[in-house]
């Protein structure tokens, strides 16, 4: 049997899952790729540590990177360094590379993939993205016979877990995401879950290997959910919507929308119902249409699970020609579009609104007027009593209008007299399915 020699740079929650995948499934993975899959060593900071296998394990960064026996270094540190500096020795050392890093290859993808490409090495991270679901490989591969119009994901779990207790159990924000620490779904700096740092870092390779664009974290607008109020999940709720944190991605002819905010989805449809720490990534393609990925996208199985597709692709790829790999970015290098990313304030969407308001005679009326001066149709509105004296919530939604028209709109109406504090703003969406 041909053996395929592994190290891996890390010993935390997803590495010890690429162990027990490779101990408990090693026959199927040898039925399937012909191959024995082997740890060879594994890089940890501390000897003094639980190691259920009695897996060989290192101090010493170049007894892995460093070492003519290994085939693949898998990268499941996280972090941009030393990460960073590993990957490219390793590029360097003529070894493949899987990573499970999405800030690495979100922020320094382009220049890891043109080293890469110069030295016709591998260099995947399917696990980078919604956990255990492969949709890079079926964006990239399956998906190839279309042109992707859209893209919407719930790719951070710890965010879907939260808006999923908050809703549904009532439960406050921040106990919330105690849990999803406890339970390892959250990042080392869990502010990246909550501030839509790690989704943008996800929607950022998504719209990539969908659109055929250089990686461009540096333009996506992020909105995280920290801000979000309870009263907001409910209003929405009884206006038969559900806020789920999304990353949204479209490619229009006037160029490419790429955003991160939670969003209200009509109850009804599909991605609405994912809940808890599951993912599920909605594709738009012109000639299958609508494609609705769904699964755990974290933790150390489902993660471990796309890594270990990634070795097998590795296995099958070892002595192919390089020009049979498929591309990093799912285009080739060279054929990578320049279309511009639109700034935010430039994109087309329905709103809501909540607009504190003194409960008076005419609010209302200056409220619709602006709204109307801005050519911004009102779709549906409701009114209720606020706890504090004689204010009232003032809840809109509207038709699709541009975003700079409502930013415009909220400047003005919270500089009438009669209105008290900050409005809240959230986009809403519709997917048809
Ligand atoms: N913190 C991430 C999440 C882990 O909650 O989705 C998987 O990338």
């Amino acid at each position: 049997m041909k053996r395929l020699n592994i190290g891996i740079l890390g010993f935390g929650t997803v590495a010890t899952g690429v162990a027990d995948l490779i101990r408990e499934n090693h026959a199927e993975i040898s039925r399937r790729t012909g191959y024995e899959f082997l740890i060879n060593n594994i890089f940890v900071r501390s000897l003094d540590r639980a190691n259920p296998y009695n897996l060989p394990l290192t101090t010493n960064i170049n007894e892995i990177i460093m070492n003519p026996e290994i085939d693949v270094v898998v990268e499941l540190m996280g972090g941009i360094e030393p990460s960073l500096t590993y990957i490219k020795t390793a590029l360097e050392q003529n070894k493949h590379v899987i990573t499970a890093n999405k800030a690495l290859i979100a922020t320094h993808g382009n220049e890891l993939f043109k080293l890469a490409a110069e030295k016709g090495l591998m260099l995947m991270f399917e696990a980078s993205v919604a956990g255990g679901i492969p949709v890079i490989k079926s964006l990239r591969e399956s998906l190839i016979g279309n042109k992707i119009e859209s893209l919407a994901g719930i790719i951070n779990g710890t965010g879907n877990y939260i808006l999923t207790e908050m809703k549904e159990k009532g439960r406050s924000f921040s106990d919330a995401l105690a849990d999803a620490q406890a339970l390892g779904y959250a990042e080392a700096d869990p502010t990246f879950d909550v501030e839509g740092i790690d989704a943008a870092h996800k929607l950022t390779i998504l719209a990539s290997i969908a659109f055929g664009i250089p990686l461009q974290f540096d333009k996506v607008f992020i909105e995280g959910i920290s801000k979000l109020e309870s009263d907001d999940i409910k209003y929405a709720d009884q206006l038969g919507y559900t806020i789920k944190h999304l990353g949204i991605a479209k490619n229009l002819s006037e160029g490419i929308e790429i955003r991160v905010h939670p969003t209200l989805i009509p109850k009804k449809e599909l991605i609405s119902n994912v809940n808890g720490v599951m993912n599920a990534v909605l594709v738009k393609g012109n000639a299958v249409g609508p494609v609705l990925s769904y699964g755990a996208g974290a933790g150390g199985h489902p993660t471990a699970s796309s890594v270990l597709s990634d070795l097998a692709d590795i296995s099958r790829m070892l002595d192919a020609d390089k020009e049979h790999y498929v591309p990093y970015l799912a285009f080739q290098n060279q054929a990578l579009s320049n279309a511009p990313i639109l700034p935010q304030a430039e994109i087309y969407t329905a709103y809501y609104l909540r607009i504190k308001a003194v409960d008076q005679p005419g609010v209302l009326s200056d409220i619709t007027h602006i709204l109307a001066h801005h050519d911004i149709s009102i779709e549906l509105m409701i009114q209720t009593k606020s706890v504090e004296d004689n204010l009232a919530n003032i809840i809109m939604t509207t038709h699709e209008t541009k975003e700079k028209a409502i930013l415009d709109s909220i400047r003005q109406i919270e500089a009438l007299t009669n209105i008290t504090g900050d409005t809240t703003l959230l986009r809403i969406e519709s997917f048809g399915s």
